[in-house]
């Protein structure tokens, strides 16, 4: 398949997403957005694909929302075309493990959007920030909802209120990032992690994520209920067998993703 907006590669289990509006610091329109929503339903329906990872510039990740796009809007129009929720949901909807590798700016809705990601790994050139209020406006595709969630809020407000940018190291300190590694290394050694993550059982990482974000979106007890349900539906199935199995007799599990 063809894109405008971006680029789309396998590395064995592995589909890699990157995102190319180079002249614009990768700056996020509906066609962007559209071809990642489309790549993801081809990767995610891919039996073969077990890690989906989405990158963007030694630059910029994504520079945020497309500001010339959207200069002209009125009420109607975002309100009539549901702006954001119609697309921006394609990677939170993702059921497979989604990580982002970000370097350099991920800014608004470019930090957003490696928010709905399961995990960031950053280069140490990465800068995160919400800058929305410099233009008038908010972070608006779950920047006041996702970031708070993910550092707290005291640091969140700060960084929406003062529009102040973010580095690496704060971002990983304040957890927001799992990862950093050197600019030179962040799309091989983010692809070797996404490998290793693809070769478990792809119906445990998916119910892995459900079950880890259900921590973010119900109370303890919700979750630690729905956590137990899903470790007693595991006993049904193969790979959990092959799994215990594979150990008690010393060899490598061959997981069947079933
Ligand atoms: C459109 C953008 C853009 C953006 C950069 N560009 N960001 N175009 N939308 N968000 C364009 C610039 O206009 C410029 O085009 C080219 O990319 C290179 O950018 P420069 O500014 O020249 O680069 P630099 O001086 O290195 O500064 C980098 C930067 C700056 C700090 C990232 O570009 C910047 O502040 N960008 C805007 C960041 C921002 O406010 N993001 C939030 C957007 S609102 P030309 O033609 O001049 O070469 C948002 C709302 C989300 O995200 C909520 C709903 C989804």
């Amino acid at each position: 398949m063809n894109y405008e907006n971006i680029i789309v590669a396998t590395h064995g289990k592995v589909g890699l997403i990157t995102l190319h509006r180079p002249e614009v610091l990768n700056a996020l329109n509906d066609g962007l957005i559209d071809d990642l929503g489309a790549a993801l339903r081809l990767f995610e329906a891919d039996e073969n694909i077990g890690c989906i990872v989405v990158t963007g510039s030694e630059k910029a990740f994504a520079a945020g929302a497309d500001i010339a796009a959207m200069v002209n809007w009125d009420y109607m129009e975002v309100y009539k075309t549901n702006f954001i929720t119609r697309n921006w949901d394609c990677i939170a909807q993702c059921r497979k493990p989604v990580i982002a590798a970000v370097a350099g700016f991920a800014l608004g809705g470019g930090c957003e959007l490696a928010m709905t990601c399961d995990m960031i790994y950053a280069a140490d050139t990465a800068k995160f920030g919400q800058p929305e209020v410099k233009l008038g406006i908010l972070p608006g595709a779950g920047g006041t909802q996702r970031l708070p969630r993910a550092v707290g809020k005291a640091k969140a407000m700060d960084l929406c209120l003062s529009a102040r940018l973010m580095d690496a190291e704060e971002a990983e300190r304040c957890g927001l990032v799992a990862r950093i590694i050197p600019a030179a290394k962040l799309l091989e050694e983010t692809l070797a992690a996404a490998a290793t993550i693809a070769n478990f059982s792809l119906p445990m990482l998916m119910m892995i994520k459900e079950s880890v974000n259900r921590a973010w979106e119900s109370s303890l007890h919700e979750g630690l209920l729905f956590e137990r349900r899903t470790i007693h539906a595991a006993f049904a199935m193969d790979d959990r067998k092959e799994g215990m199995a594979a150990f008690l007799q010393k060899r490598k599990p061959v997981f069947k993703n079933r």
